[in-house]
């Protein structure tokens, strides 16, 4: 496929943050469809392989086909990888550059032990002497848009302001910045400041991520920290029309409102994974890691998230859906 050329990521932009195990085609384009509103959209990490390589189809079927075939949904998704020195980086790159890919971002924050114990992830922070030439291989073989998504360190934030300069010498176009160290996992608070500190000393756009749950906080991160854009993860999923909120200024929905969306978004959901053919194991298995955090809110919502994540089949989920309190 050609390679599209991508507009400029405009100031104030809102971006749904990649999630492994959510993020995934069925739920982008659920998302896609019902709230347009986010600018972009990030797929989960392709793990470069460790030896060997993959055949295109599992490239395709990892990040989804229609991300390979149709340029509005290409032009609004970052296609992430998770790397180490260790792995075959330049080969996978060069694959993804065939294959038309507009926009690769580099995952350099996931905290999990697996992929920190293959040195890939936030434990490439530890090291910004690995991370240099890892980051150059990249951007040496990949023409199109290149960004990365940082945490604000590994045990301690001291090489933070290096890790910043180290991705802007080293041809990042954008650098998204979770503002917690991997030590802190995903604990809240999210340390703004050093989102502040990177707008201040990038030379390149910077995306604020962490902690952001309502519009005001999309407001308050850009206003704060001057940052260029803003991402957001477990808000969006706890609320994917957080984006088309934030548009329609001064907008706060009732409950049953919300509950009304949830249902919406829920019937959609729920026929994209069957017209992709999955299996009703599937659709349940993936509806209760998308409800996680949904019904917070509401009154009984411990009750209610209890009673969605016991579900046995895929009837009594959606039937709880459907009769959510309004
Ligand atoms: C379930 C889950 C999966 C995640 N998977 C990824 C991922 O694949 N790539 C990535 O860069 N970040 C991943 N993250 C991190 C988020 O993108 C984000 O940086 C983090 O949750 C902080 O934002 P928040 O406070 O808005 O949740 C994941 C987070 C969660 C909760």
């Amino acid at each position: 496929m050609e390679r599209l050329s991508l507009d400029p990521v405009e100031p104030g932009a809102l971006f749904f943050a990649p999630m492994e195990g959510i993020t995934d085609e069925a739920y982008r384009k659920t998302i896609l469809k019902l709230y347009p509103e986010w600018d972009y959209l990030a797929t989960d990490f392709l793990r470069v392989p460790a030896a060997g390589h993959y055949p295109n189809k599992h490239v395709v079927r990892h990040f989804g086909k229609e991300l390979f075939s149709i340029p509005r949904i290409q032009s609004k998704t970052m296609f992430q990888i998770l790397t180490s020195h260790r792995s075959f980086t330049v080969d996978l790159v060069k694959q993804l550059e065939d294959l038309g890919v507009p926009w690769l971002d580099m995952n350099i924050g996931c905290p999990s032990n697996t992929v920190c114990k293959s040195q890939g992830g936030s434990y490439l922070l530890r090291d910004l002497r690995t991370l240099a030439p890892l980051v150059r291989s990249i951007r040496q073989n990949f023409s199109g848009r290149f960004t990365c998504k940082i945490r604000i360190g590994y045990h301690d934030t001291s090489g933070f302001e290096d890790s910043i300069r180290l991705l802007n010498d080293e041809g990042a176009e954008l650098i998204t910045v979770h503002a917690r160290t991997r030590d802190d996992m995903y604990k809240a608070p999210a340390k703004w400041s050093f989102i502040a500190r990177a707008a201040r000393i990038s030379q390149v756009p910077v995306i604020g991520n962490g902690d952001v749950w309502a519009t005001t906080d999309v407001k308050r991160m850009l206003e704060e920290t001057g940052c260029h854009g803003v991402m957001v993860a477990r808000g969006a999923l706890k609320a994917p029309w957080l984006a088309q909120d934030y548009r329609k200024e001064n907008f706060y929905p009732t409950h049953a409102e919300t509950a009304d969306r949830i249902r919406e978004f829920f019937r959609e959901y729920r026929a994209t994974l069957e017209a992709e053919g999955v299996s009703a194991r599937g659709v349940l298995k993936q509806s209760k890691s998308v409800a996680r955090f949904m019904v917070d809110d509401f009154e009984n919502g411990p009750l209610l998230r209890r009673g969605l994540m016991l579900s046995q089949s895929v009837s009594e989920f959606y039937a709880q859906i459907e009769t959510l309190p309004s």
